[in-house]
């Protein structure tokens, strides 16, 4: 049977929304097969985006205002959704929306006598559901969480279906406000497949770009183009814990929001703007070089270099942070010391800005099939669950 999904995704950068309508289709228990329809993008009106940026940080978030940003994300996503749909005259059958994440906490940490994980993504599906007339899922995280997984991440099931080769080994790797990777070894089954995030993406940038130059976004890279990074600061912010963490492990704005940046911006005082900014952008390329380095390429088989094969290994990026040029440019030299190509997941048929949204349209298919779609090597779960909640319309 075949369906049609939107996927919505709306990230920790706080920009905007994707949507990737995509068919999907499943005889039994085989993989489904996916084709992206259309993507399309929807940037947060600013005082929509300043609000979410706000209702993050728990010092200042109000609980009514919270109740109404769920309720107003339910009609923002609809519409968003409504929009494309229209643009591309299909017809829908069911939405996957992953929501704004307020708060992570993947680990367990103590809450009054008892140790808990939690995590929360607004934007209520009920909502989405009534507008669009077709069921949704939503909330996707809480079930992983409760099978003992830290609720992230959720996209390596669809990096599994996309990337897995039985000739050379695989990173996806995403850039959004945080970067994260999937490591597919070559050959790998499902379980052999490990993911975590690497540390800051877009987000260092953003703030230091917002703070220094009051720009949302440094775009096309230019400023970070014209400076030159720091190493000494580089390699003294990669100290820290964080980095020295073994995986799964997961960041946000808890680990390099505002306060990160903040200090970031304090260790660097003295430097232009424009190589401070270069330096938040090599910091991204750097820490995902290391955790490549320290927590992947020991997992990977080595392959006998074949003729007019320049690297061993491909990296293939999506997210925004493969629409900075310089980042693009820092990490292509990071990585081929270590026997790494860098590639984009446009070549495989994935636009980078929509490939997190075709994610969550695949996980809601899945979902609406009553089959499983976290991936517990990735997760730490104890055990496969079917993620999500149903809003019918
Ligand atoms: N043309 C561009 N040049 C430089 N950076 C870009 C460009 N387009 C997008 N970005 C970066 O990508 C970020 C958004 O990435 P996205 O994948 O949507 O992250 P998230 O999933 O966290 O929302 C922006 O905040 C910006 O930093
Ligand atoms: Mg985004």
């Amino acid at each position: 049977m075949r369906m049609i999904v939107a996927g919505v995704m709306s990230g920790t950068s706080a920009d905007g929304i994707n949507v990737a309508l995509v068919r999907l289709s499943a005889r039994g228990h085989e993989c489904p097969r996916y084709t992206l329809l259309a993507h399309a993008g929807y940037p947060f009106p600013a005082p929509v985006r300043r609000a979410i940026l706000e209702m993050m940080n728990a010092e200042i978030a109000r609980v009514a205002d919270l109740a109404c940003l769920n309720f107003l994300l339910g009609e923002l996503y609809a519409e968003a959704v409504a929009e494309t749909v229209r643009k591309h005259r299909v017809k829908l059958d069911l939405v996957g929306c992953h929501g704004q994440t307020l708060y992570h906490q993947g680990v367990a940490s103590r809450f009054l006598g008892r140790k808990l994980a939690v995590t929360w993504q607004t934007g209520e599906g009920a909502v989405i559901a009534a507008r669009l007339g077709v069921p949704v899922v939503s909330d996707f995280r809480p079930a992983d969480i409760a099978a003992g997984g830290k609720g992230a991440p959720l996209v390596p099931f669809l990096d599994y279906l996309l990337y897995r080769d039985r000739q050379v080994g695989r990173i996806a790797q995403n850039i959004g406000g945080i970067a994260n990777l999937t490591a597919i070894p070559m050959g790998a089954s499902l379980p052999q497949i490990s993911a975590f995030d690497t540390g800051p993406g877009n987000m260092v940038i953003d703030a230091v770009m917002d703070e220094l130059l009051g720009k949302r976004y440094d775009r096309d890279g230019r400023v970070a183009a014209s400076g030159r990074a720091l190493d000494e600061v580089i390699a003294r912010l990669l100290r820290a814990p964080f980095f020295r963490q073994k995986p799964p492990r997961t960041a946000g704005r808890e680990e390099f929001g505002r306060e990160y940046a903040g200090r970031f911006l304090q260790i660097c005082r003295g430097a232009s703007k424009a190589d401070v900014v270069a330096t938040a952008t090599a910091l991204t390329a750097r820490s995902i070089a290391d955790a490549l380095q320290r927590y992947v390429l020991p997992h990977f088989a080595s392959r006998p270099q074949r003729h007019g094969h320049r690297h061993a290994h491909q990296m293939i990026v999506s997210g925004g942070g493969a629409k900075n040029p310089t980042l693009m440019a820092m990490l292509r030299d990071e990585i081929a010391p270590l026997g790494i190509g860098l590639h984009f997941s446009n070549e495989f048929g994935i636009p980078a800005e929509a490939k997190e949204a075709v994610a969550f349209a695949l996980l809601a298919h899945e979902t609406w099939r009553r089959r499983p779609s976290n991936v517990p090597s990735a997760t730490g779960a104890k055990r496969a669950a079917i993620l999500g909640k149903i809003s019918y319309a």
